[in-house]
């Protein structure tokens, strides 16, 4: 399972990146624009706190494939690093996806929400595809089941390209992706900390440092106890 955080936010991208096996970050246009300053400066400094080696997913906004060309290589060229293109599974994205691939460029086939979409975009070379889980729920579908059916797609097909499920509301989604077999998943921080977060291992931890500190006082630890 890759993690990579859903967000723009650098204080919260620091703060994941130091704590949590972080292996990217994935921006798109609403996400961006919650920041309300140059989203230039902000990739920038993304990218700055992430380093070069980690992924970088950053959505075209153009809707024509000249456009969505241009501005992945304008992106790529000024972002730098390990940088993926995120492209909607429009037609003139599709035919965006083809062009940019031919031209070396990592793609992200992005608002997804069949499965039949997914396999078009693989075929036209995303590397990943991210189909949006609860939206998919909010409109009464089965957005783990859309999941469930592309990794399925991409096996019988025996396709590279990698799910990277996004668009969550809960820790339970992740849970049940993970188990249909997604590759990686995007989420923001309160989910990242929420995969980790549960009551009895904090109470445990609590009840460790108390029944230590109880006989070998209060701030020992291995390395200044005896
Ligand atoms: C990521 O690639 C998507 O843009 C994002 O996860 C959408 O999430 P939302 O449905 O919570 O806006």
């Amino acid at each position: 399972m890759l993690y990579l955080l859903d967000t723009a936010n650098v204080e919260e991208i620091k703060r994941a990146f130091d704590l949590y096996p972080m292996s990217g970050v994935t921006t798109n246009p609403t996400i961006i624009s919650k920041e309300k300053r140059s989203f230039l400066e902000i990739l920038k400094e993304i990218r700055a706190a992430i380093g070069e080696d980690k992924m970088l997913h950053v959505q075209s906004i153009s809707t024509k494939v000249e456009e969505i060309v241009k501005e992945a290589e304008y992106l790529k060229e000024t972002i730098g690093g390990n940088f993926y293109i995120k492209i909607p599974v429009i037609p003139e994205g599709i035919k965006a996806m083809k062009i940019l691939k031919a031209k070396g460029m990592n793609i992200t086939a992005t608002a997804i929400f069949t499965a039949d979409q997914a396999l078009m975009a693989a075929r036209a070379g995303a590397d990943f595809v991210a189909p949006y889980v609860n939206r998919i729920d909010n409109i009464s579908g089965n957005g783990v089941g859309v999941v469930e059916e592309i990794v399925h797609l991409f096996d019988i097909y025996a396709i590279d390209s990698k799910v990277l499920a996004a668009s969550f509301k809960n820790v339970q989604q992740v849970h049940d992706v993970s188990l249909a077999g997604a590759q990686s998943i995007t989420v923001g921080s309160e989910i990242m900390d929420g995969l980790l977060s549960h009551p009895l291992t904090e109470w445990s931890v609590d009840q460790f440092t108390k029944d230590w500190s109880g006989v070998y006082g209060e701030g020992k630890v291995a390395y200044n106890s005896k």
